[in-house]
């Protein structure tokens, strides 16, 4: 009744934001994303019929009701596909920052999913784990494959959505620096954004329509490995997710002063001939995507850049991997 597993965070080049069903959480439009390593999250689940309650322990300290409401829903559907009645005690590792806009939901959703999935006994294809982690959180569902990665929009109630590999982790060579330009939790998490975009900002419809058209370009870039192509079609998803959350009622802006500073760097280093493209989250890190070979330059560019506090490197892995 115990199994641990292995999920990586990922980083969309094509935005998800906005769902177009709540309680199945499914998202409105298409997304594509990448593996990252070695942005791990380590989980274990053991259920134990001596619980009374579900236990979650995040990075070794008890976890927040709200965090915890979100892993015993996930579990709860676990217990009902394995006939289990046990409550789990889950503990889970983050080895980067929790909650800084590095989609530790995303790794931390799918190592869940897998972890609780063998823990019960269950025999579970990918394609029923990831749909188990999209309910939890739609990035999630991502994760549990590796390389490049698409999940496409869902129509409501259409509970089987789950992502897809499109290519594996090595496609292509890329690396994504990451510049870390706040500390401390962000102001408001990914789902509340989201749905404040739905329903206040008046450029949520037209962000609908964009990025359904614009995914699949993104994706066809990516197989083409196309840089040229690729670079403005991933700076014009980020930049139209954020605007769509500035534009709301209240307004969503992850953005300091770090995180402009970085754009602007690595828009100049583009001028300058090189294979870079930036992206960002729900948050105020700057995602720096580039060619493996001008990772160097671009990660030194960045480390020197005011307002960046410290920079990550990682590059394209695998997906969920779940033992004993
Ligand atoms: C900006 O997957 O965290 O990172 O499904 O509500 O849990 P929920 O949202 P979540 O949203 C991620 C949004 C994003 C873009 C992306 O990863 O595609």
């Amino acid at each position: 009744m115990k199994a641990k597993a292995i999920a990586r965070a990922n980083i969309a080049l094509a935005k998800y934001w906005g769902k177009s069903d709540d309680a199945l959480n499914l998202p409105a439009v298409p997304s594509v994303s990448l593996t990252l390593d070695p942005l791990i999250t380590e989980t274990t689940v053991e259920f134990d019929p001596s619980l009374e309650s579900d236990v979650f322990e995040l990075d070794g300290e008890r976890a927040r009701p709200s965090e915890l409401g979100r892993v015993s829903a996930l579990l709860d559907e676990v217990r009902a596909a394995a006939g289990v009645e046990a409550h789990a005690h889950v503990a889970s590792v983050n080895r980067f920052p929790t909650a800084a806009g590095l989609a530790s939901s995303a790794s931390g959703f799918a190592a869940l999913a897998g972890a609780a999935s063998r823990a019960a006994g269950l025999d579970e294809s990918k394609d029923t784990i990831s749909a188990r982690a999209r309910r939890a959180s739609a990035s999630a569902a991502r994760s549990i494959y590796g390389g490049i990665v698409e999940l496409p929009a869902g129509e409501p109630g259409d509970d089987a959505l789950c992502a897809r590999p499109v290519a594996g982790a090595d496609h292509w060579d890329l690396r994504v620096i990451v510049a870390i330009t706040a500390t401390g939790r962000k102001p408001i998490g990914s789902r509340a954004a989201m749905g404040e975009s739905r329903r206040s900002s008046p450029y949520y419809a037209g962000w609908v329509d964009h990025a359904k058209a614009s995914a699949p370009q993104i994706t066809a870039a990516l197989m083409d490995r196309d840089f040229e192509r690729l670079a403005p079609l991933v700076e014009q998803s980020f930049f139209a997710m954020h605007a769509v959350g500035m534009a709301g009622v209240p307004s969503v802006l992850y953005w300091q002063p770090g995180s402009v500073a970085a754009i602007r760097a690595v828009q100049a280093l583009r001028t300058d001939g090189l294979e870079v493209c930036a992206t960002m989250d729900a948050g105020p890190h700057v995602k720096a995507i580039c060619t493996a070979a001008h990772a160097g330059q671009v990660r030194a560019a960045l480390a020197d850049t005011p307002g960046v506090l410290d920079t990550l490197e990682a590059q394209i892995g695998p997906g969920l991997e779940v033992s004993p």
